[in-house]
């Protein structure tokens, strides 16, 4: 077989093999940020993509789609259900996520975890060519970095985790913390999407394996097997320029304004997009919609809040629970303040292609992000980048990674409903003026920190020599 200088693994493919009712299937790009990103990075390289194709049994042959190779790897029914929608999003994800809602614990669950985390190490040690880069991304993979080092001493191992790292107090429930901090460990470099995160990480080394540690450090072995785990911040970006010419184009700009038209042509458009994910902090948006209306603060008719909300994860309990819960509240709303022929909220449980989105963001006054906890939102980083025409304002929670870096948005706390009522009113009452010149700030902002920027730090930062563990040379 063929081997990689560059071998990516992440849970999923950039594309799903989705089932038409007929029977027929084919391959659709796969949702969230992660694939947002690295699909432009893999573009540019020679490399591998090694991932689940989202079905179940067999993995199909290795193929390429849109100039990457991937290395589809095979999930049974049953793996799925306790590695993928088990352990990753109903232990960790919620671990991670502050635990907005409980996270549950099965010993099942983990058992499953190290299995699948096995065979994408196993996958990953075959593909890789002497020396290569190994580039382990985000929760699901957190016990591969250890695995390929066991396989393959010779190859660079680098991690990063695109959501948030908690704090160890919350960290420490996980029955299985120490053997996941050893997996990482693994690792020559591990990348997080904030400073705090890459913190974390270096506390709970010390706190709960008790490693000598520094700030962004962890040293690890002792002797002459003794090294050094680097941690830093390295936020995430997006390919800025292809969305840019993207939303410069007559048929997206010609679209926006279609969009407009056949929404009545209000006179505020509010826009939410996110997969249908409790983090996102998509009830708490629309309550304070519901009481804007309910006050007469929002014009109706006059306002239409259009929520696209991308199918995910749709088996696990607390995604249906959501669904129904919006579901609801969207029913509720327009119920009340919709008239014949209108609605107010226009709930799409849907995903666009990307031409489409950016005609939505080019239609939208005001973009409202409100994530109770986000390791860094690239649905914000799009918007601004969108506003080719300096227009729309982001309305931006500050639990998001995106906050520290758009420090000119609209910022939120969106527990407090008084405060995002204020803040969206706001957004849509400054002056032209004074929004023109917040988004200007965002958009150089991304501008200068693009996804290529962001892969080149991560890859620099991976190559560099960590030397002996004291430092000396
Ligand atoms: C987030 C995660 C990714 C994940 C994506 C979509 O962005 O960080 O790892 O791929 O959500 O979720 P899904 O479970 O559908 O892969």
């Amino acid at each position: 077989t063929h081997r990689f200088d560059l071998v990516v693994a992440a849970n999923r493919l950039p594309v799903d093999r989705v089932e038409a009712p007929d029977g027929s299937t084919s391959w659709q790009r796969s949702p969230g940020g992660l694939v947002t990103a690295m699909e432009s990075v893999m573009q540019g390289r020679d490399g591998v993509w090694i991932g689940w194709s989202g079905e179940a049994g067999d993995a199909p042959e290795p193929f390429d789609d849109s100039g990457i190779r991937l290395h589809p790897v095979a999930l049974s029914a049953q793996e799925i259900q306790h590695y993928y929608e088990g352990f990753s999003n109903d232990t960790l994800w919620p671990i991670y996520h502050d635990v907005i809602v409980p996270a549950h614990f099965h010993r099942t669950w983990w058992a499953a975890y190290e299995r699948v985390n096995r065979r994408f190490a196993e996958v990953i040690a075959e593909l890789a060519a002497p020396g290569a880069t190994v580039w382990i991304h985000d929760y699901q993979l957190q016990l591969a970095p250890a695995y390929v080092r066991d396989l393959r001493p010779d190859v660079r191992i680098g991690w990063f985790d695109h959501i948030p790292f908690p704090p160890v107090e919350l960290f420490a429930q996980l029955p299985w913390r120490r053997p996941i901090l050893q997996g990482l460990l693994g690792a020559d470099f591990l990348g997080f999407q904030r400073k705090a995160d890459a913190d974390n990480f270096v506390r709970a080394c010390r706190r709960l394996l008790d490693l000598p540690t520094r700030s962004g450090q962890v040293t690890v072995g002792i002797g002459d097997s003794e090294r050094l785990v680097r941690a830093a911040a390295v936020p995430i970006s997006i390919d800025v320029a292809s969305l840019a010419d993207l939303a410069r184009t007559p048929a997206v700009q010609a679209r926006a304004r279609e969009i407009r038209d056949s929404l009545g042509n209000p006179e505020t458009l509010l826009l939410g997009v996110d997969r249908l994910d409790y983090t996102k902090g998509i009830r708490h948006r629309l309550k304070a919609v519901e009481e804007l209306l309910r006050e007469g603060r929002l014009a109706n008719p006059g306002t239409v809040f259009v929520q696209v909300a991308t199918p995910s994860r749709g088996r696990v309990e607390a995604y249906r629970q959501l669904r129904t819960e919006i579901e609801r509240t969207v029913g509720r709303i327009n119920g009340e303040f919709a008239s014949i022929g209108s609605v107010v909220v226009q709930y799409l449980h849907q995903s666009y292609g990307r031409a489409e989105m950016a005609a939505l963001y080019l239609a939208a006054d005001v973009m409202l992000v409100t994530p109770l906890r986000d390791g860094m939102n690239l649905v914000a980083k799009e918007y601004v980048t969108a506003r080719v025409d300096d227009g729309g304002a982001l309305v931006l929670s500050e639990f998001t990674g995106a906050w520290h870096e758009l420090r000119t948005a609209y910022v939120t706390n969106p527990h407090d409903i008084d405060g995002l009522k204020d803040v969206i009113v706001a957004a849509i009452s400054d002056s032209r003026q004074v929004r023109r010149r917040r988004m200007r700030a965002m958009r150089k902002r991304v501008a200068d920190h693009d996804v290529n920027a962001w892969a080149g730090r991560f890859l620099d930062l991976l190559a560099r020599d960590s030397g002996p563990a004291d430092g000396s040379r």
